[in-house]
């Protein structure tokens, strides 16, 4: 794996997308702030400050899905390993605690151009405040910890589990991760309403795809993450 760590940088996604040709892959882009961070849905994604994590990994000839969900399993297993706390994965990029309520600690951005992922993932490690827009939803693991958090060693711990957890996807495909995402599923068996109101039912768990079922008048239906923008649960915990 080769590493490019900058200081600041637009986004380190757009870096790899800019320089796709040239880089091999297995490359890590990481930088210490963003002044372009984006999510997913055109969301800014807030990088100013040092104290978060922002990579992004180069994929060449991958067609594996769905990836995502497996990048989200791995930093489930590094949130668990490193601070022995256990986070919900929330179908289907994000990784929350609980706090009160639920709180993003990590989102996970995957992009494809061409027969090329670009994963990309931003990680609250260290912040103290976030800005008003986020703050009653976002949450460092400083913060739920109590503790300061290593950036290398979150890093280095994170590939440790990535690079396994893709190599046993590859060989053994998606059922032992689809048993970790719905052991540890934000929001299951909750009432959930998705897309403005448009999906309404209990989340009951992930197929063996990736994709969510939703139990709506008795029947379940399964929907992949393309057709779901935005997923709330009103339900009190
Ligand atoms: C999301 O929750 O919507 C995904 C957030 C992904 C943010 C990361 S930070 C590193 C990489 N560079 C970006 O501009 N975005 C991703």
């Amino acid at each position: 794996m080769k590493l490019i760590w900058f200081d600041s940088i637009d986004s380190t996604q757009d870096y790899i997308k800019s320089h796709i040709n040239g880089l091999s892959d297995d490359t890590c882009v990481v930088a210490n702030s963003q002044y372009k961070g984006r999510g997913r849905y055109g969301h800014v994604w807030y990088s100013s400050l040092k104290d978060g994590l922002y990579f992004s990994i180069l994929k060449k000839d991958i067609h594996i899905e769905p990836l995502s969900l497996v990048v989200g399993v791995s930093l489930f297993k590094t949130i668990k390993h490193l601070y022995a706390i256990i986070p919900f994965i929330k179908w289907p990029n994000d990784i929350y605690v609980f706090l009160e309520k639920p709180k993003k600690v990590a989102g996970i951005l995957v992009e494809k151009i061409r027969e090329n992922v670009i994963i990309g993932i931003g990680v609250n490690l260290n912040q103290e405040d976030f800005p008003q827009d986020i703050s009653d939803r976002a949450i460092s693991l400083k913060l739920f910890t109590g503790k300061h958090i290593s950036k290398q060693r979150f890093l280095t711990t994170f590939f440790d589990f990535f690079y396994d957890d893709i190599d046993y996807f590859k060989s053994n495909g998606f059922e032992a991760f689809r048993h970790i995402i719905d052991d540890n599923l934000l929001y299951k068996d909750k009432y959930i309403s998705a897309n403005g109101g448009r999906v309404q039912g209990v989340l009951r768990g992930v197929d063996e795809y990736g994709n969510i079922l939703v139990e709506k008048d008795g029947n379940i239906f399964s929907l992949n993450a393309g057709e779901i923008e935005s997923m709330i649960s009103k339900e009190m915990w």
